[in-house]
This record gives structure tokens, C-alpha cells and sequence, in this order.
């Protein structure tokens, strides 16, 4: 695997998981005492080393409203999604659209760990070892046409796996979008796995996107078509509630949800050390992707 981007990349590409574990747990241990820096630096400054939370705290609080709305149903409902045999299919604004494995629209392409911290627009986050692909590459491969401003995201919609499809809480399939450029970001992935595992079904498997400087919402999981298009897409949670769910939906934290504020944001897995602790804009990522709204104002974010 490779390792392009400073900001998110530590020492864990070569540091199995169990000594991440440890580690953690170590760091955990050692708060409250002055000696936190020495031994690799603090979690969540912007430039600062980033401590992924455990796998277990990954895999288990969840938001995937195909299996559920609680924070535990993905875990306990997902095991009955087929992911064998799962097809992509890309079409709209491309050259070569196509029905495509995992593998093949990854075939040739790098894969890579990406540590990120994950924002979700509930204000808890985590920090979270992707391992997977730029979204950019496949988008290259599949050829983008010069008319292609957007890009569309859908989830399956298997109703006979998917209990929570079964109830009208979201307009089903899970629909998502991005603009081109924000697409083909370099920090865009596709992951296919978490802690160099593939990835769980709860988690979003076999594929999903990962847009780091959004909130977790755009993230669409268990994907099954990419769509370029000329015009802005439909976009589930912006039709359940388009108030409160914009379509950029930027981590931003001077625009508050108009029901909570976004200024901090609780760590999952503290434990006995749970916090909250400053949201930062643009999620951490302002120095790599301020650049894409240089035309709007701070609050057109949302
Ligand atoms: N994708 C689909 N298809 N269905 C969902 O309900 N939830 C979103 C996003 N992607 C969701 C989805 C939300 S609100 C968040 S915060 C993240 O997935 C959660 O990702 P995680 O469970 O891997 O942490």
C-alpha cells in the first residue's frame, strides 16, 4: 500500500492493529499526566498526529438506516447483506460505462490507508484507518465527459435483506452526491475496508465513499451506481429535511444545525475520558480543500 498524504498518515501504515490497540490504550492511560506529547503527540490537532478509535468502536455504533436507526442495529442486522457477487454500475457523462466487480474498478489502481477523522453531522466523531482507493482513479477510468459537473451515489435497496428498507424513513435507495471537483479531490476515497480488514457490512461493505471534510451523512455506504451527471443530484437526507441537511454539508463549526450546535463534537470511545472537543473547519482538512469554495461565503457551507 502507499502513503501520499502528510496530514493523515502515521506510523499505524506498518503498525499492526494490535499495536494500535495497545497503544490507545496506553494513551488513554496516560491522560491527565503531562507526559502525552512524548510519546507520539495528541489526537486531534489539525497538523498533529491522528490516534484511530478500535475497531470495535468502529463496527459498532453506526448509522445505517437500512438496518435499523439505533447506533447498534447495523451491527446486529447487517450480517444478512450478500456482498458476494456485488456489481457497480457507472454510467451517465462517461466514456466506458459499464456493470463492474470490486475488483475491476479497482484493478490496477493503488491501495491505500488513509487515517481521517470521521464527522458525523449528529456531532460525535471517530478516527478511522480506511483502507481503500481514490475516487478519482476510477472516475479516470471510467472516463468523465467534459458536460459531467456531478457525480451520484446510490446505495442497494434489498428489502429482503435490508430490514430497515422495509419502513419509509429515508426515500429508498440512499442516495448521495458530490460535485465533480470535490469528487475527484485526491483525499476522496472509495474504501473497501477499515484496519486493512475488508469492510464490515455495517460499516458499509463491500465499497463506500469517504469524504472526510463533509459531514458523515455523504459518506453513502454499500454502493451499487455512480452516476456522472450535468446537474445537481438528489440527495436522501436533503429530501427528508432540506433545512437541515444541505447538499454540501461542509464540517463547518460556525453554522449550527438549525436543532444543535456544530461548534464541538463528542469522541466516540473515550470511555471514562469522554469528551467533547472543538469542531474544526472544514473538519481539519481547510488547508487541502478551502480552495474548492473560494466562492462562497463561510455559511453557504451547509
Ligand atoms: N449510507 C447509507 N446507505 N445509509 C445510511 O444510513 N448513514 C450515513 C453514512 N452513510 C448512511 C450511509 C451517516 S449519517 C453516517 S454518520 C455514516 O454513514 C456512518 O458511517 P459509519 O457507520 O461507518 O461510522
Amino acid at each position: 500500500m502507499a502513503y501520499r498524504w502528510k496530514n493523515t498518515l502515521t506510523p499505524a501504515d506498518v503498525t499492526p492493529e494490535h499495536m494500535w490497540l495497545n497503544r490507545r490504550a496506553l494513551m488513554k492511560g496516560m491522560m491527565g499526566t503531562a507526559a502525552l506529547g512524548s510519546i507520539g503527540g495528541a489526537a486531534f490537532g489539525q497538523d498533529e498526529e491522528l490516534v484511530p478509535n478500535s475497531f470495535e468502536d468502529i463496527t459498532s455504533y453506526n448509522n445505517f438506516y437500512e438496518f435499523g436507526t439505533g447506533k447498534g442495529d447495523p451491527a446486529r442486522n447487517a450480517h444478512t447483506l450478500v456482498t458476494d457477487g456485488w456489481e457497480i454500475v457507472i454510467d451517465g457523462l462517461v466514456d466506458n460505462p459499464g456493470t463492474f466487480s470490486v475488483a475491476q474498478l479497482t484493478d490496477g489502481l493503488t491501495e491505500e490507508e488513509r487515517i481521517y477523522r470521521f464527522r458525523c453531522v449528529e456531532a460525535w466523531s471517530m478516527i478511522v484507518p480506511w483502507n481503500g482507493f481514490e475516487l478519482k482513479d476510477i472516475l479516470e477510468k471510467a472516463g468523465v465527459q467534459s458536460g459531467a459537473k456531478y457525480v451520484a451515489f446510490e446505495t442497494a435497496n434489498r428489502p429482503e435483506q435490508m430490514p430497515g428498507v422495509r419502513r419509509q424513513t429515508l426515500n429508498w435507495p440512499y442516495r448521495e452526491g458530490l460535485r465533480l471537483d470535490e469528487a475527484m479531490h485526491p483525499l476522496t476515497m472509495m474504501a473497501t475496508g477499515i484496519y486493512g480488514k475488508p469492510m464490515p457490512n455495517q460499516n458499509g461493505a463491500p465499497i463506500r465513499l469517504v469524504v472526510p471534510w463533509k459531514y458523515g451523512f455523504k459518506s453513502i455506504k454499500s454502493i451499487v451506481r455512480i452516476t456522472l451527471t450535468d446537474e445537481e443530484p438528489f440527495t436522501s437526507w436533503n429530501d427528508a429535511n432540506a433545512r437541515e441537511y444541505g447538499f454540501y454539508s461542509n464540517v463547518n463549526p460556525q453554522v449550527d444545525h438549525p436543532r444543535w450546535s456544530q461548534a464541538s463534537e463528542r469522541v466516540i470511545g473515550g470511555g471514562l475520558f469522554a469528551k467533547r472537543i472543538p469542531t474544526l473547519m472544514l473538519n481539519g482538512y481547510e488547508n487541502e480543500v478551502a480552495g474548492l469554495y473560494a466562492d462562497k461565503p463561510l455559511n453557504d457551507y451547509f
